[in-house]
């Protein structure tokens, strides 16, 4: 534990920190300290240390680990209780597997998935080190539409990649969050209901992100769909700062839940790229051709055909398609 609280000592001070003055706040010894000082070097923590002066924080690894997120965190529901996993098949089945015994707000991180799962049965590519794969517990009393709901996670995922980055993203309707014309964000959100009384059991908002990869870490044949933030605004970001920022975002939406669904519908009408544009909506294998019209109450995409006929588009149904490629 020494370990944590050195590193807290030296994140919240952005000068030298003797050891003296640590052993004394810690209560440990000094050799305690400077155990904890070569432990944190050898996990990539770069410390300066001058003798008279003490220890400086110069920078830190990109980690996804609770030693890194956790102090970052000043979430009211939304990640409360944090689960940092190396390794898992799915954060989303670990949450329907055990959603009984986890609050409402439970968050799950994995640095890596083996059984990433994405919509219509696709699978996620999570590889370790270079993306953020977590799942969201909610338990609300009452849902209206889990589409909604995953509008407002994209607009969160907007909100936050902005915050970090300096550079906002787009929604590729329904929930694909889009950079340099590439997907770098994907939701899955999936809800179990008790068959008898309609109860909702769980809610579960699944989110993966493609941070720090490189145009040549993903398959060949994900090459012109798939991109990273990195491959978006030019440089490398920090997993734990985005995580953050993000879990906060979606912290704020679990309490406007109700209240202020207006406010994420029209940043979603102003991010949404397919708005006013040709596209194929792949309810055949070919797709048919349509105008998208715009965003609909319940976030459902509204097109018109060649024939003139106009149709509310809703998701899980049908994906669409730019007429030049994936966006
Ligand atoms: C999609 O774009 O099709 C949705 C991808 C969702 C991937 C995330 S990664 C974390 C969570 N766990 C999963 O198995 N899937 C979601």
């Amino acid at each position: 534990m020494t370990k944590n609280e050195v590193l807290q000592l030296l994140s919240n001070n952005n000068e030298y920190v003797s050891g003296e003055y640590i052993s004394k706040q810690l209560g440990v010894s000094r050799v305690s300290v400077n155990k904890a000082v070569s432990a944190l070097k050898r996990e990539g923590y770069v410390i300066d240390s001058v003798t008279n002066k003490g220890y400086m924080l110069l920078s830190k690894p990109d980690r996804i680990s609770e030693m890194e997120i956790k102090p970052l965190l000043k979430t009211k529901t939304i990640g409360k209780d944090v689960l940092y996993f190396d390794t898992i098949d799915s954060t989303n089945n670990y949450i329907k597997n055990n959603y009984d015994r986890l609050s409402d707000g439970t968050v799950v991180i994995s640095d890596s998935q083996t059984k990433g799962r994405g919509r219509l049965g696709r699978s996620f590519v999570s590889d370790k080190g270079v993306g953020i794969y977590l799942s969201v517990l909610i338990k609300p009393e009452i849902i209206d539409h889990i589409s909604s709901l995953t509008a407002m996670t994209a607009v969160c995922l907007c909100n936050a990649i902005e915050e970090v980055t300096g550079v906002r993203p787009s929604i590729k309707w329904t929930n694909d969050i889009i950079m340099n014309n590439k997907k770098v964000c994907g939701i899955l959100t999936e809800m179990g209901v008790e068959g008898e009384t309609g109860k909702i059991q769980y809610v579960v908002i699944g989110i993966g992100i493609n941070v720090n990869q490189n145009e040549e870490d993903f398959p060949k044949e994900l090459k012109d769909i798939a991109g990273s933030i990195k491959m978006g605004c030019g440089k490398n970001t920090n997993r734990a700062s985005l995580c953050a920022c993000l879990l906060k975002e979606l912290d704020t939406m679990y309490s406007d839940l109700y209240s202020n669904q207006r406010l994420y519908l029209d940043k979603y009408k102003n991010d949404c790229l397919n708005i006013g544009k040709r596209i194929l909506v792949m309810k055949t294998k070919e797709g048919i051709e349509a105008q998208a019209l715009g965003i609909n109450e319940d976030f459902s995409l509204l097109v018109k055909y060649s024939d003139g006929i106009t149709e509310s588009i809703k998701s899980g149904e049908v994906s669409i398609r730019g007429l030049m490629g994936y966006s």
